[in-house]
């Protein structure tokens, strides 16, 4: 049976392919896609879930619009990266697919309390909402079976030398989320920078030649010349659709339970994950974490769900 998830995302680039792989896979059942501010403001990254669901013919999945800002601190952008819209590199028509709610969190409590059975959320932008929701309504963590998160690393991070973007940019959301009682599990840099959707990739994606993989490849085109300014990338990692493809085919992403801390308070370590993979501290296991990634059966899932959306 196919497992229901919630996909919080903040597109961005390669939320765009968690979209698309989300909707495609049969191992997974969309139930909504909520948008929260990460890569750019909320109005553009709900625009942007748009976009997605219009060129991708994704039908019939609410799109909710969530929280505008972090729970605490200053709220950061990611235009570097994702550039002005959140979304550069194709061009758009005015955005059809309808925002179902604007108050995205309320439309999650309702989703899940109305539900019989348990609920995965996939978390591919800052936890905000996801805490959001834990603290306006605590009782919808029982009906969530597991969130999976792309965020935090292994290793270093990319907005800091310590912290990835999306843990950086709302370190007490992810706090919150770890502590809620909630299986999580974190799908971190140290994983997701081996997906490097070089030309190979692109090429594959481009030869279904429909006006989805168009798109696709013009995404992947303006994220590789970001990531290559910024970071000296031979071509640019995505991130997101990892977390969804370890929901849907749980082989190819190889995790190992650990603890798991976030740092809230250092001076140059804020939203640092802090991963205790040689079991050093003494503390118990409180997350999985993924530490392998089977890149080419990765990159067939990605091919196979633009291929799916494209008849
Ligand atoms: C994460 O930050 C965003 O830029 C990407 O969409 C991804 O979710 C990578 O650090
Ligand atoms: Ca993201």
């Amino acid at each position: 049976m196919a497992t229901p998830i919630i996909l919080d995302c903040d597109p961005g680039h390669d939320d765009a392919l968690a979209i698309v792989l989300a909707a495609a896979h049969p191992a997974v059942r969309l139930l909504a896609i909520s948008t929260v501010a990460g890569n750019q403001t909320l109005d553009k990254t709900t625009r942007n879930a748009r976009r997605i669901c219009d060129v991708a013919g994704i039908a019939g999945v609410p799109i909710v619009a969530g929280r505008a800002k972090p729970l605490r601190g200053n709220q950061i952008v990611a235009a570097d990266v994702h550039g002005e819209s959140g979304l550069d590199g194709p061009g758009f028509g005015p955005p059809v697919t309808p925002v179902t709610s604007t108050d995205g969190v309320g439309y999650l409590r309702d989703l899940l309390r109305g539900r019989a059975e348990q609920v995965t959320v996939v978390a591919t932008g800052p936890l905000t909402n996801v805490a959001a929701l834990l603290l306006a309504a605590p009782d919808v963590a029982a009906m969530i079976e597991r969130v999976v998160f792309m965020g935090g690393s292994t290793e270093q991070g990319n907005v800091t030398p310590c912290a990835e973007f999306n843990v950086y940019a709302d370190p007490e959301a992810a706090d919150i989320v770890l502590h809620s009682g909630i299986p999580v599990t974190m799908v971190g840099l140290n994983v997701t920078h081996q997906a490097l959707a070089d030309e190979a990739v692109q090429r594959r994606i481009a030869a279904i030649g429909s006006p989805l993989a168009r798109v696709c490849v013009e995404l992947l085109d303006f994220f590789a010349g970001t990531y290559h300014d910024i970071w000296g990338f031979p071509a640019p990692p995505l991130h997101d659709p990892i977390a969804v493809a370890l929901l849907a085919e749980p082989d190819v992403v190889g995790t190992t339970r650990t603890r798991l801390d976030i740092e809230l308070t250092g001076t140059f370590t804020r939203g640092a994950t802090v991963v205790d993979l040689y079991e050093r501290t003494g503390r118990p296991p409180n997350a999985d974490v993924a530490v392998r990634l089977d890149t080419e059966r990765f990159w067939d899932m990605v091919v196979r769900a633009v291929a799916t959306l494209s008849t």
